[in-house]
């Protein structure tokens, strides 16, 4: 295990909160980043981490999980080859403090800079950001868990040769059957199959699916690291390694079967208590989540005339979050059309309110769905109708 130095949450909030004319954090985000979920081993973020470091922790691998959320745009981006006109470079995607500093959108913005450290085989976990569409699997922070493994010629096996392409193969072959058996660990006895994909800082890159609840499921991506990534972190030009990363909402949502990412957030004993009396590495088999009775929701209906500059749906988004809060279950285009004289667009979104511990009242979604409206049409320039 490395030795890490433990976040300072108030120093990293009070950055956050910063005001800079790029700075587009909402005050949720603020008051939800470091919320430490994945270290939790009562929690079942905290547990399934626990399970996958475990894992590689058998082989050598050391952890990182208390890394600063705040990172710049050459660790998020540039290190990792991401093109200058990627659409998750955008301030509608990502959420910027300032011209140079972000929340990072993937775990694997750090690596390169442990990489240049010097470490050789690492877990990084931590709470990810990103600006989204709303609904039962979405929010903007989960939690993810990456991993590295390198290797140079004073500690790849003699056999592999010398040649690049012997040791890509290397790496590919030790790749997939490290996360063969860490979905056996998690998911036990599971069809599998892997996906080609492409990722800007792999090649060749991949994706692994295992077939779960009667469907094909993503489970993570991966792929043998780009060697210029590897030279710029200071690496040998004999080195090669391999790269992955798995984000846990998605895992725990299908390994407990819990219905809604909101449930993540909350407090609530029904949900808490659950998942308390786990094992810290997680029980096997995993804990079947009990879905308490599921609280009425109910709908509202927003129609507007879009700003002359268009809209960013993520910029709606973040509106009715900032709004509701964690009462927003959904958001979805429902109707649009363009008025044959002036040429404008309207469109009409339907918003599911619905609280994850209690039945809403009236009032109180009639008091947000009017925040909404005087957001969408103060925040995005939109003429309600
Ligand atoms: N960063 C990717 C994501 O957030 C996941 C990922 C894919 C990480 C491939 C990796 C990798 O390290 O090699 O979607």
């Amino acid at each position: 295990m490395s030795s890490q130095p433990s976040l300072d949450f108030a120093a990293i909030r009070a950055h956050l909160a910063t005001p800079h004319p790029r700075n587009n954090i909402p005050a949720s985000i603020t008051a939800r980043a470091c919320a430490g979920l994945h270290v939790n081993p009562l929690h079942p973020l905290g547990q399934l981490k626990a399970r996958i470091q475990a894992y590689f922790e058998r082989t050598g691998f050391s952890t990182f999980d208390r890394l600063s959320p705040i990172v710049t745009v050459r660790q998020n981006f540039d290190s990792l080859l991401t093109p200058l006109d990627h659409v998750s470079r955008r301030p509608t995607d990502t959420y910027y403090l300032d011209d140079d500093r972000l929340l990072r959108c993937h775990m694997t913005a750090h690596q390169v800079e442990l990489i240049a450290a010097g470490h050789s085989a690492f877990l990084m976990a931590g709470d990810v950001f990103r600006r989204d569409e709303v609904d039962a699997t979405h929010y903007p922070i989960f939690h993810q868990v990456d991993g590295v493994r390198v290797w140079d010629d004073a500690t790849l096996p003699s056999v592999v040769g010398t040649t690049p392409k012997a040791r890509e193969e290397f790496a590919l072959a030790e790749l997939k059957e490290t996360l063969e058996g860490l979905v056996q660990h998690v998911f036990g006895d599971v069809k599998m199959r892997w996906v080609d994909a492409f990722f800007p800082f792999t090649e060749p890159s991949l994706e692994l699916e295992i077939y779960f609840g009667n469907r094909w499921l993503e489970v993570l991506g991966c792929g043998v690291i780009r060697p210029r990534i590897l030279a710029e972190a200071g690496r040998g030009s004999g080195s090669v390694g391999w790269a992955f990363g798995l984000g846990l909402e998605r895992l725990a949502m299908v390994l407990h079967e819990i219905p809604d990412i909101r449930l993540f957030w909350t407090d609530e004993p029904r949900f808490t208590d659950q998942f308390a009396g786990a094992a810290p590495a997680g029980a096997t088999p995993p804990v079947q989540f009990r879905p308490y009775s599921k609280y009425p929701g109910c709908t509202k209906d927003v129609t507007f005339w879009l700003p002359p500059q268009g809209l960013a749906e993520n910029d709606l988004f973040a509106c009715v979050r900032e709004a509701a809060g964690d009462l927003v279950e959904r958001v979805e285009l429902i109707d649009s059309f363009t008025h044959p004289k002036t040429a404008r667009e309207s469109r009409c979104y339907r918003i599911t309110y619905r609280h994850m511990n209690r039945t809403l009242v009236n009032e109180e979604v009639d008091r947000i769905q009017a925040d909404v409206r005087l957001r969408i049409s103060r925040d995005i320039g939109a003429e309600l109708r």
